[in-house]
């Protein structure tokens, strides 16, 4: 009887579409290892259970109040892949009235920019969906990040040659037309711009700067520090709300808009540079000033362990999630690492779809977990 139960136990576990094992990981047990090592450094993962022996993907608990995040049943698996390209990268934003999934290549010629559907998953028999390269103008020049913006795609891109780096504005459907929104700053061109987010109250484009353009190779040399803007699409202005970093990545709001956060990459300095193990992996959080939208009271809110800190997003319940060396990583508002979504590989970005669907940007495959939390609405 007790055997039979099991059986059926194991079964209803196989049938659970990629339901992925939950590893709790102690933190008091790691805090001394064995003096002869071995230890690693930051390109290299980390599963501190010996006994994990685990294959990614796999979820990783480091503070117990992540259950309520993965709820009883999480699962993740792959729903998008092309080994023969890095097709999904970042920049990756969802459209709820139609299910639509839009994200941008890394690493490659120009970058595309393309999308998955998400309803082709309730058809497809093997769980495998399709994506297609969009058709768009010229105005995308190498792409980096994206978002939303009063229902269109927000397109932040790198620039290209003297061509410059750009907010662009695409229509989600058919013919994929744009409008540039912006392209300098009161005349100077900006680095290599890389992601952008509308701030939840003022509505607001505020977006991020770095070198990577020159660093690897197809934009000049830096022409202004790398810093983060915000840009009033009805007034037309911009204006500098913070500076001091090295490569400023990643950006996302506090559901209430009064907590910014940025990613700072700097550990990474493109092909020239390679990696910089002391420059920062460093998440920085900020308080958003009410008159101005400046930001001030600088703080380190995390340290990514492995990789660097990359795209952001939050849930409804204020959790930061990183995409990161390894996975994402997820920290409660007072930065500290709940958990991780180990793949064992970099994933430089994730989107929410809606409530219980986190999609990670894995380059040559898109992963689907389900999981208990609902994404920050975006749709501002
Ligand atoms: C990290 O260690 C691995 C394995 O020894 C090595 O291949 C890699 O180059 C190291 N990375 C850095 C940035 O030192
Ligand atoms: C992968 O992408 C390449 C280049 O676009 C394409 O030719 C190939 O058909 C794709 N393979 C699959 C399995 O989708
Ligand atoms: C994806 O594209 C391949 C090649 O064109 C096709 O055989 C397959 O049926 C498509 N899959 C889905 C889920 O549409
Ligand atoms: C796309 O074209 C339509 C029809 O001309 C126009 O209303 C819309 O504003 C355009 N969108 C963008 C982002 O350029």
């Amino acid at each position: 009887m007790y055997a039979l139960a099991l059986l059926l136990l194991a079964i209803k576990s196989a049938l659970v579409l990629g339901q992925a094992p939950v590893v709790v990981e102690n933190k008091a047990a790691f805090a001394v290892l064995n003096p002869n090592g071995p230890f690693r450094n930051g390109s290299q993962t980390f599963e501190p259970n010996p006994n994990a022996n685990l294959t990614p993907p796999y979820f990783q608990v480091y503070d117990e109040r992540f259950n309520a995040i993965l709820g009883p049943n999480p699962s993740i698996r792959v729903i998008v892949e092309n080994d023969t390209f890095a097709f999904a990268h970042d920049g990756c934003v969802w459209i709820e009235a139609t299910d639509q999934v839009f994200f941008t290549g890394g690493r490659i010629q120009g970058r595309p920019v393309s999308m998955i559907n998400l309803n082709d998953l309730k058809t497809s028999p093997t769980g495998l969906i399709n994506f297609t390269i969009l058709p768009l103008s010229s105005d995308v020049q190498i792409n980096n990040g994206a978002t939303l913006f009063d229902n269109d795609l927000l397109l932040v891109t790198t620039g290209k040659g003297s061509l410059p780096p750009s907010l662009i504005r695409v229509h989600t459907q058919p013919p994929f037309n744009d409008t540039i929104i912006l392209n300098n700053y009161y005349g100077r061109q900006f680095n290599s711009l890389n992601d952008a987010k509308v701030h939840p109250k003022s509505r607001a484009i505020f977006f991020t700067d770095v070198t990577y353009g020159f660093e690897n190779g197809f934009r000049p040399a830096p022409l202004i520090p790398n810093q983060v803007y915000r840009f009033d699409p009805v007034t037309g202005e911009v204006r500098v709300v913070a500076d001091g970093f090295s490569q400023p990545n990643g950006v996302a709001f506090s559901p209430d808009g009064n907590t910014a956060y940025i990613a700072d990459t700097g550990e990474t300095q493109g092909v020239t540079g390679g990696t910089v193990p002391t420059n920062p992996a460093t998440i920085y959080a900020f308080d958003v000033e009410p008159d101005t939208q400046a930001f001030s009271n600088r703080r380190v809110f995390a340290f990514a362990d492995t990789g660097v800190p990359d795209g952001l997003a939050l849930d409804t319940n204020g959790n930061l999630y990183v995409g990161s060396g390894d996975g994402t990583h997820i920290f409660n508002p007072q930065g500290t690492l709940l958990g991780k979504i180990f793949i064992g590989v970099s994933s430089s970005n994730m989107v929410f779809a809606g409530a219980k669907r986190l999609l990670l940007m894995a380059d040559t495959k898109i992963y689907l977990a389900e999981i208990a939390a609902t994404g920050q609405s975006l749709n501002l």
